[in-house]
């Protein structure tokens, strides 16, 4: 269980380095973060600092090459794949840059199977009602049997962010996820963010290169060459 003073993500001294072309290219160095329940935390840094990396990593799709993760109490490095992929399931919400929908599937069916997968014990009819739920929340009641191929870059990225919520995961990752939206759209989804962890204590830690953004966030974190560094917020 996680309490208010248990972090969700504790991270200490990570670092990640690939070896490229027989030679070490440090990605991040020496990383420390702590994310508590319900606060968002804004990461900001130029492109290619490391801000992907460090998600991946969270997330359990990238391994660190020293250093400690642990994500609401679990140590990555202690879980296999399998292990990894029921943890991420049930623990996080993931919106990527880009949205990774199923192209097969409608909206409804592309949020409802992430629900089942989360929570296996979940009925059709519940499954379907929770994933309409989470779609109209996102502002597309109108849109459950539209299929990516018809849907907007904004619309699919809400989709994305009703994927990612609908389980009510404790922690939300999101790589710049209004990078691709008009200011309308884009307002919708910060706004559905902040609910989250006011409303159902969600923690949040958001990639993000709009300065507005970030300044709304309880914590500013500024990712420069792989080292991560708290930026003061002037309120
Ligand atoms: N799998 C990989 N192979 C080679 N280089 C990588 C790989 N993943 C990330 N990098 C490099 O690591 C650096 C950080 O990338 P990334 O985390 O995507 O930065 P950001 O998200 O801040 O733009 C970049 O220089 C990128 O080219
Ligand atoms: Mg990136």
């Amino acid at each position: 269980m996680t309490t208010s003073d248990t972090p969700i993500i504790d991270v200490h001294a990570v670092s990640y380095t690939l070896e490229i072309a027989g030679r070490p290219l440090h990605i991040l160095r020496n990383v420390s973060l702590r994310v508590n329940p319900a606060e968002v935390v804004a990461i900001v840094g130029p492109s290619g600092s490391g801000k992907t990396s460090l998600l991946m990593l969270l997330a359990g799709l990238e391994q660190a090459s020293s250093g400690r993760l642990t994500i609401n109490g679990a140590t990555l490095a202690g879980l296999d794949e399998d292990d990894l992929a029921r943890f991420r399931r049930r623990t996080m919400g993931i919106v990527f840059q880009s949205f990774h929908l199923i192209p097969s599937l409608t909206a409804l069916d592309n949020v409802g199977l992430a629900l089942e997968i989360a929570s296996p014990e979940l009925s059709q009819a519940q499954v379907r009602e929770m994933a309409a739920a989470a779609l109209a929340a996102v502002g597309l009641a109108n849109r459950l049997d539209h299929r990516p191929t018809a849907l907007s870059g904004g619309e699919q990225q809400r989709v994305g962010l009703a994927r990612a919520m609908v389980a009510n995961p404790p922690l939300l990752l999101a790589d710049e996820p209004t990078g691709n939206l008009d200011q309308e759209t884009g307002a919708l989804v910060i706004k559905l963010m902040f609910d989250l962890a006011r409303e159902r204590g969600t923690a949040v830690v958001l990639i993000t290169h709009d300065p507005a953004l970030a300044a709304r966030a309880d914590r500013v974190l500024t990712m420069t060459q792989g080292e991560l560094v708290e930026t003061p917020v002037a309120r």
